[in-house]
């Protein structure tokens, strides 16, 4: 196996219980009472989540999954040779490897993954898939600037590979934030290749985070699973229910937890109350226009230089470079 620098140790920036303590009081005395969606993925809740891609509604991955088999081949063109690709979260292997099939004489694969498990699991089988890539993994949180290892010989290009969407899940201004910091590490001639679910039916979007099988409800109320686990706290996950709907103005999957009741809940020393039908903010999954995204993407300094679509335009993977740098 070509593979550098694996050291799965947790992550240091992960934040120590008496923090996540501290974050879950923090967010628990806002108005609405609000948790961070990053709160989903121990590893329960990265299982789950590979369950929900799975569900007939979740069409996100098997758009996205179809859009690579069609276009992957031009997207390697358009990156162009011996590039280095570093995946902002070691992610579905299916589309990354679909990527890597196709890239010509790519330098380096860097993905960069918080959770040991998935990122130990994704440099083994992209080792044993492409024997001669050189894998350099990358533990950490991509939300943090990436200090990237030194690659086995100069890359023509840096291109960031973010799938899935998981921009959706950051709020206007942070995602454009993240774009911006994406920005600053491709460098000059680098590009982000980037998976945006696109704006569409109602019903088809809210189904997408309703699945029938309550994989998705499973996964919302895994969070408190979590936290009751991690940091003591006691909540009921029998009075607590999942509950997503589309917000139309603002294009975008509001997920909530729901209390069933009157009730308290013990965090650390404090007793937070809830009343009963009181909806806790847990996830946001915007959806896009192409307009939308372009403007998403000037913000960070960015534009559009591809777009693909699959056959059913329900979800784009972007080509994104420096605003004003020659389209390719
Ligand atoms: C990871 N992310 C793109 C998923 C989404 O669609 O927002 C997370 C998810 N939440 C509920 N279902 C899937």
């Amino acid at each position: 196996m070509n593979v550098q620098a694996f050291d799965l140790r947790d992550d240091d920036r992960r934040p120590p219980v008496d923090d996540l303590v501290g974050i879950v009081q923090r967010g628990l005395r806002s108005q609405p009472k609000r948790l961070p969606s990053w709160l989903f993925y121990d590893e329960r809740g990265s299982e789950l989540f590979e369950a929900i891609c799975e569900q007939p509604e979740y069409y996100l991955t098997r758009c996205e999954i179809e859009l690579m088999a069609i276009h992957a081949g031009e997207m390697a063109d358009v990156v162009g040779p011996e590039v280095r690709l570093v995946e902002y979260g070691s992610g579905n292997a299916v589309k990354t490897r679909m990527l890597l099939e196709h890239l010509h004489a790519p330098v380096a694969y860097v993905p960069v993954e918080i959770s040991p498990e998935p990122l130990r699991r994704c440099v083994q089988e992209t080792s044993e898939r492409f024997p001669s890539l050189a894998v350099q993994a990358h533990p950490g949180d991509f939300t943090r600037p990436l200090r990237l290892p030194i690659p086995p010989r100069a890359p023509r290009r840096t291109v960031l590979y973010f799938p899935g969407s998981t921009i959706g899940n950051f709020e206007a201004r942070e995602a454009a934030e993240l774009l911006r910091k994406m920005r600053g590490e491709m460098g000059d001639g680098g590009g982000i290749l980037i998976g945006a679910d696109l704006k569409k039916d109602t019903a088809v979007i809210e189904a997408a985070y309703n699945d029938r099988a309550g994989v998705t409800a499973e996964f919302t109320l895994n969070m408190l699973v979590r936290l009751n686990r991690e940091i003591g706290s006691d909540f009921d996950l029998a009075s607590f229910r999942h509950r997503a709907h589309y917000n139309a103005m603002a294009g975008r999957i509001e997920t909530f937890l729901v209390s069933a009741r009157d009730q308290k809940v013990r965090v650390g020393k404090q007793l937070v109350g809830f009343a009963a039908d009181e909806a806790m903010q847990v996830e946001y999954s915007c959806k896009y226009s192409h307009e939308d995204f372009a403007s998403l993407a000037a913000k960070a300094g960015l534009q559009i230089a591809h777009a693909w679509t699959d056959p059913e335009s329900m979800f784009a993977v972007y080509y994104l470079v420096r605003a004003g740098a020659p389209k390719a």
